[in-house]
């Protein structure tokens, strides 16, 4: 079926709306109420598993980002040693390719010839090939061990919204399944599991931020120059914010762990370039609120993603409140903010949002 706008004036606005609803249809049958359901990854998944010793994650652009998140839950969560890296540096250098290794390549389309490229280079090198991807059929499924669909439906728009969110899901669950084997408990297999049931929820709390996220992108249209931070898990969103903005609003943007600001960006701030935060109550929020400080001493003007209460607005700080969410999936709902936050800066410049000059949807030449 052809995909069409409906009510929405771009599909990006109606994509970043869908969220929700696709998430859900990334997660069914996939999980209980309490546990990973294994099978979802397919016959020969398990013993795959069994034997996995270490994950090499491999993708391009939105995709990569996705995979940078899910190096922190992997080592985390699973005690699972995890190496990412763009398609196109790790196919044209010379790697090394540790025993047991999983090789876990992330795509919307499926057909990116980078990422493909690499899964080829690698194929009789690794333990198994595993492919998280949105496209049924497509070149990276056909050719991998495994694959583990996203289930977003159709994107349209060439900057990538709900194929990202719903890649994180499946992300997680991946890191259930090696969790499991490296003594994740059953209570908090529980634990994540229900928070995955309250996601959709959330997504669409963060969504309905919508009108108050369009005022504030006037702050930003004029500008030139952005900053985004964030730490842990939130550096790579931080990251997958600053790429919006790019794609789409030709505003130069770049994103930084807060921790490293002082190593030189630091040296760029003043009023003329606007620093956005996405801060979530976690065990990083008083290093993350010093760094803010930092910004803020030095003219900075401030736009912090938080939640309830734990970040105080002020003259130069404007805070944007966040539903209150649980840790583990701090990842996902900050990412909304950010999608809108380009969405409504390129609305705003006039540029086309769903075909930005220059760039493609799916990149199948080198
Ligand atoms: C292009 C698209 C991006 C996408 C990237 C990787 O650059 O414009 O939105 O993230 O390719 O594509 P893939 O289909 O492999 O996820």
């Amino acid at each position: 079926s052809v995909a069409e706008k409906g009510e929405f004036r771009h599909f990006m606005l109606k994509e970043i709306y869908e969220q929700p609803e696709v998430v859900k249809a990334t997660l069914q049958g996939r999980i209980s109420a309490t546990k990973l359901l294994e099978q979802a990854f397919g016959n020969g998944a398990s013993a795959i598993f069994d034997q996995t010793k270490q994950v090499q994650i491999i993708a391009c652009g939105t995709s990569y980002h996705a995979g940078m998140i899910a190096k922190y839950w992997l080592e985390d969560i699973a005690g699972i040693p995890c190496a990412v890296e763009v398609a196109s540096e790790y196919r044209y250098r010379k790697h090394v390719v540790p025993e047991n290794t999983l090789f876990l390549t992330i795509s919307q389309s499926g057909e990116t010839a980078d990422t493909l490229a690499a899964l080829r280079e690698v194929q009789d090198k690794v333990l198994a090939s595993l492919t998280i991807c949105n496209v049924p059929g497509s070149s990276l499924v056909r050719e991998s061990d495994l694959s583990l669909m996203t289930n977003a439906g159709p994107e349209i728009g060439v900057a990538s919204t709900k194929a990202f969110t719903t890649q994180l899901v499946a992300l997680l669950l991946f890191t259930l399944a090696l969790a499991r084997r490296s003594g994740l408990s059953e209570a908090r297999e529980a634990e994540i599991v229900g928070a995955l049931h309250q996601l959709p929820e959330l997504l669409l709390a963060a969504v309905k931020l919508d009108a108050s996220i369009e005022s504030l992108s006037r702050a930003f249209a004029e500008k030139n120059h952005t900053l985004f931070l964030g730490r842990g898990p939130l550096y790579p969103v931080a990251m997958e914010g600053a790429l919006k903005l790019k794609e789409i609003s030709y505003i130069h943007a770049e994103a930084y762990p807060a921790g490293e600001l002082k190593h030189g960006p630091l040296a760029l701030v003043d009023k003329d370039m606007p620093v956005v935060a996405v801060a979530p109550n976690n065990a990083l929020l008083d290093k993350l609120k010093a760094n803010l400080q930092e910004v803020k001493a030095r003219g900075g003007e401030l736009f912090v993603f938080a939640g309830a209460d734990h970040i105080k607005p002020e003259e130069g700080l404007r805070v944007e409140q966040m539903p209150d969410v649980p840790e583990i999936l701090e990842p996902i709902v900050y990412t909304v903010p950010l999608q809108l936050l380009s969405y409504h800066v390129a609305v705003l410049k006039g540029t086309d949002v769903d075909q930005p000059r220059n760039l493609a949807k799916s990149v199948t030449v080198e």
